[in-house]
């Protein structure tokens, strides 16, 4: 048996609403993870996101109660998962420091989704030293807590393999001090976005969000890309990249009767207002119990910011541990 025993940890970056695409790819695994493990917490990371929007501290400041809001929405829930904000941590940006003598500067450029997000960003050689060493930071976020288990979506898989480098250099140096972290991924495929072109993202303006209306889900579905030559009832259909089906695939229960459909729009005589609507009554019947609950609590916000402030200062007593551990492994406990 390890030494280590089993805490998982997640986390959001406050900019912006949370979509379907983050409930398939890592919500619902928070949700199902709470009831398996004692200990879990969920980070709302407020420095990481001011990494791309230190320019713009009010979006970062309002988000949070977004995120928040939709997490709890969702079922994650306070008496089981430990909500904390990173930046009212100091004891995460310290272990960071830590950890930046053990990456290369090299290894920080390679990292895929690094290069990713500074191309969509026009970054260049540009790029701020925050932004850069963000996944060292994210390495600090999962270490204070000494979390193993981290469900997040594919794109953040690099992040966690430079985080178990982190992981191995430490101990290697030091001591073991720290357990090799597993990610959990989502078995759903990758949501893609309405407008079937690429993964759901705000940045693209193709998701559906947790706290979308009926009629805003009503209108996004029917705009969403299905067949350009499928124009009549009676055409015979496509049901690859057709993001209706691609939808239903994910988020029907009925198999059997998908399946039906598909052979149906493959054959002819299955119209794209037919098949958009029963995908609406599939999304709403997911979003209607959430955007009520979502609602609810939004009517008490002074409940939802005592319960981060609460989360965080429990929080925090276990990242205070783990850093008067690492001074005295690193041998900086002087006094
Ligand atoms: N990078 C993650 C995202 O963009 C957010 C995040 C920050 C995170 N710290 C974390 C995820 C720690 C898991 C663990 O979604």
């Amino acid at each position: 048996m390890s030494k280590f025993k089993d805490i998982v940890l997640t986390g959001d970056r406050p900019t912006g609403r949370l979509h379907l695409g983050h409930y398939i790819g890592s919500i619902q695994n928070r949700v199902s993870l709470q009831s398996q493990h004692d200990s879990c917490f969920y980070m709302i990371a407020d420095i990481q996101a001011l990494t791309d929007n230190f320019d713009n501290p009010e979006k970062v400041r309002n988000n949070v109660i977004e995120v928040a809001l939709d997490n709890l929405a969702c079922g994650l829930d306070p008496t089981k998962t430990t909500f904390l904000i990173q930046s009212q941590i100091p004891e995460i940006a310290e272990l960071t420091i830590f950890f930046l003598n053990l990456v290369t500067l090299a290894r920080l450029k390679r990292n895929p989704t690094v290069k990713d997000e500074m191309k969509q960003r026009g970054y260049g050689e540009d790029v701020n030293t925050g932004f850069l060493v963000y996944p060292i930071s994210q390495t600090a976020d999962i270490l204070s807590f000494k979390a193993n288990i981290i469900p997040v979506g594919e794109d953040q898989l690099p992040h966690i393999e430079q985080a178990n480098e982190i992981v191995q250099k430490f101990n290697s140096i030091y001591g073991e001090t720290f357990s090799k972290i597993k990610p959990i991924i989502s078995t759903t495929p990758r949501l893609m976005g309405i407008d079937g072109n690429s993964k759901m993202s705000k940045s693209s303006n193709n998701a559906i969000y947790l706290a979308d209306s009926a009629e805003e889900i009503e209108k996004k579905v029917m705009m969403m890309y299905t067949d350009p030559k499928h124009i009549r009832v009676e055409d015979k259909g496509n049901v690859e990249g057709n993001v209706v089906f691609s939808y239903l695939d994910i988020f029907d229960k009925d198999k059997n009767g998908v399946e039906e459909m598909k052979n149906q729009y493959k054959k002819g005589g299955l119209g794209d207002v037919t098949i958009k609507k029963h995908l609406i009554g599939v999304l709403e019947e997911i979003i209607t119990p959430i955007r009520e609950r979502r609602e609810q609590l939004a009517k008490d916000p002074k409940y939802v910011m005592n319960l981060l402030k609460e989360g965080t200062e429990k929080a925090q007593k276990t990242a205070r541990e783990t850093v008067e551990e690492v001074k005295k492994v690193i041998k900086i406990n002087y006094f």
